[in-house]
């Protein structure tokens, strides 16, 4: 099975698509960009070989029961639960169909959102419309580079991010978990390096990880550091990217995470909102709030062309 493209690197441009199904009877054009979706990376890739291209498309568990009632679902794919903290909360958003869609170039990632809106016409509603940038070294807003403790050799993103002999019938597919989130630079600007440095737990400047005496317990990558019960590390696949509309003051993360099992992301989620111990909440959310937070199944390239041709 051939999974999408969910172990790519996050690119310079993304454009974050969430959509609800408009006309629950129509689902032949839900249907159609399935099919649709990757042809138009082809082409694209196509004509600019010197550009990357790629669109991830994924499916909300109500859009999942909608579009394929007769088919099996896969195990996790489940409205996302909120999760309610004493401080903080992680709401759950609606999401029905979500694209993930990168390239090199600005214009090529807005050819492509617009293709497959286009194709999806009226049978859907726009929900959430995100545009990421690279930010300097493939850093965060707030400064710090994002993705340096992402998995690495091929072998180890796909064993991360994608569904293998655990669910047969899904295999190649993957768990997509999206969490928009806002930021309040005045407070963020008002810390000083060594204080922000605390918060994520690394160096602002080198991206060296801070050591264990140096490193508080509710650093951000202190509290999403998890292990299984044989104490191996559990990682997921992130591609978060930057945004920003500065004339509004909004600057903002969107964090993605890419998975073959929510259990791990959603065991990450609770450590940053509730904490683990109890109260031991993430340092990062007193300066970010989540806005939205929605799962999505992501099928196999092969699952895809069976969805498409889908009577059900
Ligand atoms: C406000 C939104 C977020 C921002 C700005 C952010 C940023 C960062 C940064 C700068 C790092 C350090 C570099 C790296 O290893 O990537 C990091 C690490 C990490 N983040 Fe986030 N992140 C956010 C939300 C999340 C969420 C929601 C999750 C999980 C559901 C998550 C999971 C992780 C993990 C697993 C690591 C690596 C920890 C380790 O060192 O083992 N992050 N993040």
């Amino acid at each position: 099975m051939r999974e999408q493209d969910v172990t790519f690197k996050p690119g310079n441009h993304a454009i974050f698509l969430v959509f609800g199904l408009n006309k629950p009877d129509d689902t032949g054009p839900v249907k159609a960009i399935c099919e649709d979706a990757p042809s138009f990376v082809r082409s694209l890739r196509n004509r600019y070989p010197a550009e990357t291209v790629s669109c991830v498309l994924g499916f909300g568990s109500p859009a999942w029961d909608h579009l394929f009632p007769r088919r099996k679902k896969p195990k996790e794919l489940s409205p996302f639960a909120e999760i309610k903290g004493e401080k903080f909360t992680a709401p759950s958003t609606p999401g029905d169909l979500f694209f993930h869609i990168r390239s090199s170039r600005a214009d090529l990632a807005v050819e492509l959102a617009s293709l497959v809106t286009e194709s999806l016409g009226d049978s859907v509603f726009p929900i959430d419309e995100v545009h990421g940038f690279r930010y300097f070294d493939g850093r965060a807003i707030l400064g710090f580079v994002d993705g340096t403790e992402n998995p690495d050799i091929p072998e180890e993103s796909r064993r991360f991010a994608v569904i293998g002999d655990a669910e047969p019938d899904f295999k190649g597919g993957s768990y997509c978990f999206v969490q928009k989130y806002v930021h309040d630079m005045a407070a963020w600007n008002k810390l000083s390096t060594e204080e922000q440095e605390k918060v994520i737990g690394r160096g602002k400047f080198n991206d060296r990880e801070l050591s264990d005496e140096d490193k508080p317990e509710n650093a951000h990558n202190a509290v999403t550091n998890i292990e299984d019960e044989n104490g191996e590390e559990l990682k997921i696949v992130r591609a978060n990217m930057p945004f920003a509309n500065p004339g509004k003051g909004e600057y903002g993360t969107y964090f993605i995470g890419y998975a073959s099992t929510f259990t791990t992301t959603r065991k990450m989620l609770e450590n940053m909102f509730i904490g683990d111990p109890v109260g031991n909440t993430d340092r990062i959310l007193d300066f970010s709030t989540a806005v939205t937070g929605a799962l999505f199944f992501i099928p196999s390239l092969e699952l895809l062309d069976e969805l498409a041709a889908a009577e059900d």
